[in-house]
């Protein structure tokens, strides 16, 4: 099933058989497009982009690569291919048929889910704006402008589940969906790690690695859903999701690549004569991947939440791979280790494992991330440079849950206030780290050439060629 690009809306969904719908979202289509206009990538305007557009649903078919100028990008709507006698594989309703309507008593719930999952894919597009001004290379733009086109694709895809289930309300959410604004103080995206800015393309980069991954993970819980369309959305978009992720860890491993080399070559260790030859230390990439990490760890929530329990109970929202774990999917009498916090010291503490649920798709990220920054260290230990990245500790700068009001070193112990206030420069990104990274920033836009901090990939987009243009300018 090939979809038909000549729509106004290119789709797998039949939508050209449901005219009240099609109408419905060909009227909030224009709206999008302001919004695209105003808040997608600045100054992208006529330029041919060699993108990636989804041309079928098909495993085969959603990978069609072409120059596509950027405003002209066809955003469409696509469900993975329905899994036939598909059942709810979790909590109260399991082994019942999957939900192809949305069940009234679980209307508002699953409403306010794919709200709060629709908000961050136009955040991001608004955290990442001005970032195309001060690409390192054609074939970073490129990827910028891909992750960013498929965000818009992401909401695209809330927005359809809004339209088709959700009636009015759902269509109101789908136009507020374009009002708020990362960042706003008066109508802020839903998130807190939505509003924080995206400065600078390491901090880009480090997004891309930690809080795209949040959206994996997110996005591969409602995968499970008892709610088909939404289990249909959110498997396609996993697809799209990977990318984002190795844009990100790909990004970090080649700016430690060129930082390692910089060092090796010139015999070097100290970070200002690090930064002093143009490349970033090594000790500021930890501090941003300290904000990074600790910030996105608070969208999974508290460590013990009814929320949850009930999202998981009522079928909503699995764990990650839910269908593979081997055990009731029910979750009766089970326990799952958090920690806490006991006067100074941190505690584990066997709660109730559907109490948990946050706490552990937190768990499964983690252990995903820790993954990543193993390859970084890999290219630290081949150039014989003896620093290692590090996570910092789970509670370490934490805002919501039971640390939001503790301090926490990245190595897991809990400080006084004094001795926090004392080394958070240390820790976290200063002013001065921030503004050191900016002056890095500059735009390079000759095919094949990088910017001096950070290094080439290690293979072009589709199996281009080196010096592949990857965006022609107008
Ligand atoms: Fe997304
Ligand atoms: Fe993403």
């Amino acid at each position: 099933m090939s979809i038909d690009y000549s729509q106004r809306i290119p789709n797998n969904v039949n939508l050209a058989n449901n005219k009240t719908l099609q109408r419905a979202l060909e009227h909030w289509q224009p709206a999008f497009l302001d919004w695209w206009q105003a808040m997608g990538p600045e100054g992208s305007k006529a330029f041919d982009v060699y993108l990636r557009t989804a041309v079928s649903a098909e495993p085969a078919g959603w990978a069609h690569f072409d120059y596509v100028r950027m405003p002209d990008y066809r955003w469409g709507i696509f469900l993975a291919l329905p899994e036939p006698g598909r059942l709810i594989n979790f909590g109260v309703h399991k082994g019942e048929a999957a939900w192809q309507e949305v069940p009234g008593e679980y209307r508002s719930t699953l409403r306010r889910i794919i709200v709060t999952q629709g908000d961050t894919e136009p955040a991001s597009v608004e955290q990442q704006r001005h970032l195309g001004l001060t690409a390192p290379s054609l074939y970073d733009l490129r990827n910028l402008f891909q992750v960013n086109v498929e965000e818009g694709r992401h909401l695209w895809a809330m927005v359809y589940l809004l339209h088709a289930y959700f009636g009015r309300d759902g269509r109101e959410e789908a136009e507020a969906l374009l009002e708020r604004r990362s960042g706003d103080a008066d109508n802020p995206r839903i998130l807190a790690a939505f509003n924080e800015k995206t400065p600078d393309w390491l901090a880009f980069f480090m997004f891309a690695f930690f809080t795209d991954r949040d959206g994996k993970f997110q996005l591969a819980a409602l995968n499970e859903s008892g709610f088909d369309p939404l289990s249909r959305t959110c498997r396609f978009m996993l697809a799209e999701e990977a990318h984002h992720m190795f844009v990100g860890e790909s990004g970090i491993g080649r700016i430690v690549g060129r930082t390692c080399e910089v060092m090796k070559a010139q015999g070097i260790e100290d970070p200002a004569k690090v930064r002093a030859l143009g490349v970033i230390d090594l000790q500021t990439l930890q501090r941003y991947l300290n904000f990074h990490f600790s910030v996105t760890l608070d969208l999974y929530g508290s460590e013990i939440s009814s929320n949850a329990a009930n999202f998981y109970t009522q079928g909503l929202k699995g764990r990650f791979e839910e269908s593979r774990i081997q055990d009731d999917h029910l979750l009766t009498g089970a326990e799952y280790p958090i920690l806490d916090l006991s006067g100074d010291q941190l505690v584990v503490k066997q709660v109730s494992a559907v109490q948990a649920l946050n706490e552990r798709l937190r768990d499964d990220y983690i252990k995903e991330c820790a993954g990543g920054v193993a390859r970084w260290n890999k290219v630290l230990q081949k150039a014989g440079i003896g620093f290692e990245l590090k996570l910092p500790h789970k509670a370490f700068h934490r805002r919501i849950g039971i640390f939001a009001d503790a301090h926490v070193s990245p190595d897991g112990r809990v400080v006084s206030e004094a001795e926090w206030t004392h080394h958070s420069r240390d820790w976290l990104p200063t002013q001065a780290d921030r503004d050191f990274v900016v002056t890095l920033m500059g735009r390079v836009t000759e095919a094949g050439k990088y910017a001096n901090w950070i290094s080439p990939p290690a293979r072009g987009v589709d199996n281009k060629p080196a010096d592949f243009e990857y965006v022609r300018f107008a």
